[in-house]
């Protein structure tokens, strides 16, 4: 089984799952995708010699270039994982139930367009809340929104700050979704 990351940023999260399946005997990281020509992610995708494509706004919304390139490559999993574009309905259409996100929060608390990133850790601490935590979903046509498929949870200490609240979170998230991916492309 093949799967596509899709990520806009650093990558720690590609780092862990290409980590993960890079001596797994049915699973394979066959291609990392961004928007982002500098992403920090493509490099770690040359590290492990897994192929990179970058696109723009015009291939992603306008062209059906990517849902070629992820059929040619016979994908059957597509991982975001901090990217920040909504994914097209016609990509939707093509990978049913075969799209999932990660997200630093628990949704739907924290969760929607405008919250990635710090944002969502400020808007948390704000609240003053005592718990937070990850959610792994399906994507759909809105941000954060389709069916979840996984949580976890972390406590929220009086004095944490903003890095720590985040460093719990990115634990949690290397954790888990390599796993989760895992048992979805076991069930497929
Ligand atoms: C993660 O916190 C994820 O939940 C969110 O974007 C972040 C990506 O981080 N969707 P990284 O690029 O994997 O380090």
């Amino acid at each position: 089984k093949r799967i596509a990351i899709v990520a806009s940023g650093s990558g720690s999260n590609a780092q862990k799952i290409m980590e993960y399946f890079k001596y797994h005997d049915q699973i394979e990281v066959a291609l990392v995708l961004s928007n982002n020509p500098d992403a920090y992610v493509l490099q770690r995708a040359d590290n492990f010699e897994v192929p990179t494509h970058v696109f723009d706004r015009h291939d992603f919304y306008e062209t059906d270039e990517i849902i070629k390139l992820l059929e040619k490559l016979e994908i059957d999993l597509i991982v975001l994982a901090g990217f920040l574009w909504l994914v097209p309905a016609n990509l939707l259409q093509k990978f049913p139930n075969k799209i999932v996100n990660i997200h630093p929060a628990l949704l739907p608390a924290y969760g929607g367009k405008g919250m990635y990133g710090d944002r969502v850790h400020r808007a948390i601490l704000a609240a003053k809340d005592e718990e937070s935590g990850i959610t792994i979903h399906f994507a759909n046509e809105h941000f954060d929104e389709g069916e979840i498929i996984y949580q976890a949870r972390f406590r929220i200490d009086p004095d944490d700050t903003l890095e720590i609240i985040k460093f719990k979170g990115q634990q949690l998230e290397h954790l888990h979704y390599p796993k989760i991916i895992e048992n979805l492309l076991k069930k497929m």
